[in-house]
């Protein structure tokens, strides 16, 4: 692995900031940027005799397809890109087919509920998961799954304290019941080494502005291939038109998550998540997972020594790790005119949010602590 100093210097926010803000917004490293630059430039100066830019892109974003599958353990014709998190949790919800009756098992903790208008409409019941000391047990799960279960949605690990899941775990419960399990892996992705397939999971939503690093605005669905034929996609277009328009040839073939996909994509996005997930790769997702890991054991220990009432148990494996906080949004503010960003929040009591990435340092989290 490249020397911490070395990646430090990927991001000019460092050579100012204490960060430890990523379950908010990742920084962008210089080659992400470069990404960015590359589809711009490409555009404006293209050869109009040519006339193969779209090609270009098509291309670019078919590689992506495969970065994606390959980052998250699954195949590149169970991916379908999206704008973000909340687009790929509707396209589930409302491709499924529901009955009266049915009902929805999902946390207290999710950042998009999976409730939307169509589950609404069809009168299903809505059952929450709530925690208990920071984290959620999964015999409260078996309680509220039963036959009548359609769906179970967790984030695979939470925004509010960083509590992770043992998806492989929750997917038995789940599956013994036939019911489906939709993931939200916004948090996990880019900081945690993940295997969807290994885990048995049917669906993963992911955005990448936060532990990927950009960009916003694209973001991806994994819809395992068992399910795909069963889910209908609830948004059509020219690229999955279900009634033959006047460009049949570029239409989608049934049988890949593509069906999913109703339009002309972020193409600025694929350049930018292509650059990103080569730079993760060149880390190395295991040294990233490690360095998150072990810098967060640090934070725990040093907020013990200062006496904090820590409200993510103790031994989570995430990047993220919450405190109790009284006046959380003021001593944001504090930290914030030190350069030592965080995020402070009035919710469920109070609380400081802390979320690191590969890029940080132990200096940085003595940093935050002497400043607390
Ligand atoms: C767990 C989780 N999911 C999703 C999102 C964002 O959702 P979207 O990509 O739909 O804007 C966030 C943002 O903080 C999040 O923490």
């Amino acid at each position: 692995m490249r020397s911490i100093d070395s990646i430090r210097q990927d991001f000019p926010a460092l050579k100012e900031w204490v960060y430890l803000d990523n379950a908010f917004v990742g920084l962008m490293p210089t080659p992400v940027h470069e990404g960015y630059n590359e589809w711009i430039n490409e555009w404006y100066n293209f050869d109009i005799k040519k006339s193969t830019i779209l090609n270009g892109w098509l291309e670019k974003t078919s590689k992506l397809r495969s970065l994606v599958a390959n980052l998250i353990g699954v195949k590149s014709n169970e991916i379908a890109f999206t704008m973000c998190t909340g687009s790929g949790l509707n396209i589930v919800v409302n491709g499924m087919n529901w009955c009266k009756g049915d009902n929805v098992v999902f946390t207290e903790w999710e950042h998009n509920p999976l409730v939307t208008h169509t589950t609404r409409k069809s009168s299903v019941e809505s059952r929450v998961v709530h925690a208990s000391k920071g984290k959620f047990e999964l015999t409260d799960f078996e309680k509220l799954i039963d036959d009548k279960t359609k769906l179970v949605q967790v984030s695979q690990v939470c925004y509010t304290n960083g509590f992770r899941f043992n998806l492989n775990e929750i997917s038995k419960i789940v599956h013994e019941h036939g019911a489906k399990l939709l993931v939200d892996a916004t948090q996990a992705v880019g900081a945690l080494q993940v295997d969807y397939k290994h885990d048995n999971v049917d669906f993963v939503s992911v955005a990448p502005y936060k532990y990927l690093m950009g960009p916003a605005g694209l973001a991806f669905l994994y819809v395992n291939e068992k399910s795909i034929p069963e889910l209908i996609p609830d948004r059509t277009g020219w690229k999955n038109q279900i009634y033959e328009g006047d460009n049949p040839e570029e239409s989608i073939k049934e049988g890949t998550a593509e069906k999913f996909e109703y339009g002309t994509i972020n193409f600025q996005g694929v350049y930018a998540l292509s650059r990103s997930i080569e730079y993760l790769n060149n880390i190395g997702m295991t040294n990233v997972e490690k360095q998150v890991i072990k810098l967060n054991n640090y934070l725990y220990d040093r907020l013990i020594d200062l006496g904090k009432d820590i409200w993510t148990p103790k031994g989570n494996e995430s990047a993220i790790l919450s405190f109790i906080q009284e006046s959380p949004e003021q001593l944001a503010k504090v930290l914030q005119a030190k350069k030592i960003k965080v995020t402070g929040r009035k919710a469920h009591g109070g609380h400081m949010r802390v979320s690191v990435h590969f890029y940080n340092t132990e200096q940085d989290i003595d940093n935050l602590i002497k400043n607390l």
